[in-house]
C-alpha cells in the first residue's frame, strides 16, 4: 500500500493520519487482569492449576448457562478437543489422529481456518458449505443438499462469525434429522445470544461439543486461551485429562492414551478472569461502534454486516459490503490485488487501504475456505448442490457462492472499543470519501 498516495489524494485532503493506531479489535484491560496475574505470582501458582484457572471455568460456565467449561491454551486446542470426541463417538477406537479417517465433515466455508484444522488433525476430510446472506454463516439450504449428497456424513463444524449467530433452528434441526453431532466453534461469539424455536442461548451452548477463543483481538481475552464448553461431565473429565498429557491415576506418570499439553496457564487466565467481569460492557462498546457505523454509513451504497431479529450478536467485528453497482475494478491474487479508483464507487482493499493510510486497522473477510490454495481439492456445496467447477464455456453466469462474493465486496472495519466517537467519525468519513 502506497501510503503517500492516499495523503497527497485531493479525495483526502484536510484528514490528518491519527497520532496512535486505530485498532481492529485490540485487548482492553482494566486494572482486575493485573490483580489476578500478581496474586498468581505472589502466591506462585504459576503453571497450569490455580484459583484463577478454577475462577476462570465457573464464570464462563455460568455465563454461557453451560455446567462445565475447561480451560485451554487457545481456541484451536478447544476445538481440537471438540473434534476429538465427536471422532471418538463416530469410530470408537480409532488410533491417534486417525479418529476422522475416511470420513467427510460438513464444516463453514467463510471461517478462519482454525475451524477447520482440527478436521485434519484428526484425518477427516472436509466439505465446505457455502454461506447465506442473512448473517454470513453456513446455509442451511445448502447444508440439506450436502446431506442429500453424503448422507453418511457425521459431523457438522458450524463457525458464529464475527459475533452474529448462525442459523442455528435450522441447522440444528437438520443435523438432528441427519443423526449428525455438531461442533460449535464460538471462538468470536462469546456473549452473542439467540432465541430461537428449536433452540435457545447463548452461543457456545448449540454444539455437542462447543469452544470459544480468548486469543488477544476477541470480545474477552487472556492474551491467549481458549475454553472447551460442555454439560457432559465425562467430556470434560476427558478434555482435562487429554489437555494435560493424558495422565492416568498412577503415582508416577502412566500413559494410555496420546496426550496433549493444551491447558491453560494460571497466569493466562488471570488476565482472562480480570477481562471476563467486563463481558458486558465490551458487548455494549462493541454495539454503539456497530450502530454508529449503521447510522454513518447510511447514505452510502453499502450496508453492515446483518443479522437475524431472533439474534443479540455480540458485535465483535462491524463490516460493510458494497452493493454490486457500487464496486469499482478490483482484483485479487493469492498475495496481492489491484483496483481501478472510479468517481461513486470503491471497493474493499481501497477502503482498507485508505483507512490503513490514515493509521486504522481494518481486514478483508475471512477468505472462504474453499478459495483456499490448501482446500482446493475440497468439496464445496452450494444450494442447488456442487460449488466446483460451476462455469460453463457455453452458457453465461457461474451461479451462486454467496461466500466468494461477500469476500468480494465487504471488509471488516476498525471495531476496538477504544475508538472514540469522534475517531470514528474520522473513519467513517475516509470511507465516505472513498465513494467521491
Ligand atoms: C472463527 C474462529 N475459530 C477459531 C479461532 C481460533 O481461536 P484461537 O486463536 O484462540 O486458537 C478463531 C480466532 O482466532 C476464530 O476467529
Amino acid at each position: 500500500m502506497n501510503r503517500e498516495k492516499y495523503l497527497s489524494d485531493p479525495r483526502f485532503r484536510g484528514i490528518k493520519p491519527f497520532p496512535s493506531k486505530v485498532w481492529l479489535s485490540s485487548p482492553t484491560m482494566h486494572g482486575e487482569e493485573m490483580a489476578y496475574v500478581t496474586e498468581a505470582i505472589e502466591t506462585n501458582w504459576v503453571s497450569t492449576v490455580g484459583a484463577n484457572i478454577n475462577e476462570l471455568e465457573k464464570a464462563v460456565a455460568d455465563y454461557l448457562g453451560m455446567q462445565y467449561a475447561v480451560a485451554l491454551t487457545c481456541g484451536t486446542a478447544a476445538l481440537h478437543m471438540c473434534v476429538k470426541l465427536a471422532a471418538e463417538r463416530i469410530n470408537p477406537g480409532a488410533a491417534p489422529g486417525n479418529g476422522l479417517l475416511g470420513q467427510r465433515v460438513f464444516c463453514s466455508d467463510m471461517t478462519f481456518d482454525a475451524s477447520v484444522n482440527p478436521i485434519l488433525y484428526e484425518g477427516g476430510e472436509p466439505i465446505f458449505i457455502d454461506t447465506e446472506a442473512d448473517t454470513w454463516n453456513m446455509d442451511p439450504v445448502s447444508l440439506e443438499k450436502a446431506f442429500e449428497m453424503y448422507p453418511d456424513v457425521k459431523l457438522v463444524v458450524l463457525a458464529h462469525l464475527y459475533g452474529v449467530p448462525a442459523k442455528m433452528d435450522e441447522i440444528v434441526g437438520i443435523c438432528r434429522k441427519h443423526g449428525a453431532l455438531i461442533v460449535e466453534d464460538a471462538a468470536e461469539a462469546m456473549g452473542a445470544k439467540y432465541t430461537g424455536s428449536v433452540v435457545s442461548g447463548m452461543c457456545g451452548c448449540f454444539g455437542d461439543f462447543s469452544a470459544v477463543s480468548f486469543n488477544g483481538n476477541k470480545i474477552i481475552t487472556g492474551s491467549s486461551g481458549g475454553m472447551f464448553v460442555t454439560n457432559d461431565r465425562a467430556d470434560a473429565e476427558k478434555v482435562r485429562k487429554w489437555s494435560t498429557q493424558s495422565r492416568e491415576a498412577a503415582p508416577w506418570y502412566q500413559h494410555e492414551e496420546l496426550g496433549y499439553n493444551y491447558r491453560m496457564s494460571n497466569i493466562i487466565a488471570g488476565v482472562a478472569r480480570g477481562n471476563m467481569l467486563h463481558i458486558d460492557e465490551h458487548i455494549r462498546q462493541k454495539r454503539e461502534i456497530y450502530e454508529r457505523y449503521r447510522e454513518g454509513l447510511r447514505d452510502l451504497p453499502v450496508t453492515v454486516n446483518p443479522f437475524e431479529s431472533k439474534s443479540t450478536p455480540n458485535y465483535w467485528l462491524s463490516c460493510l459490503l458494497i452493493d454490486e453497482k457500487a464496486m469499482c475494478s478490483q482484483v485479487r491474487g493469492d498475495k496481492d490485488y489491484m483496483y481501478e479508483t472510479e468517481p461513486g464507487k470503491s471497493c474493499p482493499q481501497e477502503i482498507l487501504d485508505a483507512v490503513s493510510a490514515f493509521n486504522a486497522e481494518g481486514r478483508p473477510i475471512w477468505k472462504p475456505m474453499h478459495m483456499q490454495p490448501i482446500y482446493r481439492m475440497s468439496g464445496f456445496i452450494v444450494r442447488d448442490g456442487n460449488g466446483r467447477a460451476r462455469s460453463n464455456a457455453y452458457i453465461a453466469g457461474d451461479g451462486a457462492d454467496i461466500g466468494a462474493d461477500i469476500f468480494r465486496r465487504g471488509a471488516c472495519l476498525p471495531s476496538d472499543n477504544k475508538m472514540t466517537p469522534e475517531q470514528q467519525a474520522v473513519v467513517i468519513d475516509i470511507i465516505h470519501r472513498c465513494f467521491e
